[in-house]
């Protein structure tokens, strides 16, 4: 078999945080952006959940939704909570912060999924959870965290997948 008849799959990547409706959204957008840009959107998928479902099916909130606007990125997530099943189908899960991954560790059976933490991929960050802008309002502040959370996690995801990133003349 010839390099290029190897079925390769694509590897997935779950965003999980409380509400799926202000920080995990905004990471599955800009992180889906960097791997469009990348030219591995055949080979990496993303999603996004949330550990509650008090919004289940709303769109992401205005200021989420105004912070990618802001850089030419668009959404047409739906909040949906995040399930048992998304461990078996997704290979990697990230949560936005600590808390989600303790609900996460509560509700996760038999894993494939690694199971990690944004901001481990961004340690220049300093940080360890992303900050809840939902009734602060702070989403330029979280938007560059969940930035340089994105850009880690995809060059970790790259080197220890060996795949070939072409950047797009866009
Ligand atoms: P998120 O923010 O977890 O970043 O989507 C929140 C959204 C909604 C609520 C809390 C956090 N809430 O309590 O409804």
């Amino acid at each position: 078999m010839s390099n290029s008849t190897i079925h390769r799959q694509a590897i997935h990547v779950l965003f999980v945080c409380l509400g799926n409706i202000c920080r995990s959204p905004m990471a599955e957008s800009i992180f889906r952006h960097m791997v469009e840009r990348a030219s591995l959107a055949d080979r990496i998928k993303v999603d996004s959940a949330g550990t509650g479902a008090w919004h289940v099916g709303q769109p992401p909130h205005q200021g989420t939704r105004k912070a990618l606007m802001r850089r030419g990125i668009t959404t047409n997530h739906t909040a949906r909570v995040v399930t048992s099943a998304d461990f078996a189908r997704f290979d990697y899960v990230i949560m936005l912060d600590s808390s989600n991954l303790r609900d996460v560790r509560a509700i996760n059976g038999s894993s494939v999924a690694q199971l990690g933490m944004l901001l481990d991929y961004a340690p220049q960050s300093g940080l360890r959870d992303v900050p809840d802008p939902y009734f602060d309002g702070r989403f330029e502040e979280v938007y560059t965290l969940v930035e340089q959370g994105c850009q880690g996690l995809l060059d970790h995801i790259i080197a220890t997948h060996r795949l070939n990133p072409r950047h797009k003349q866009s």
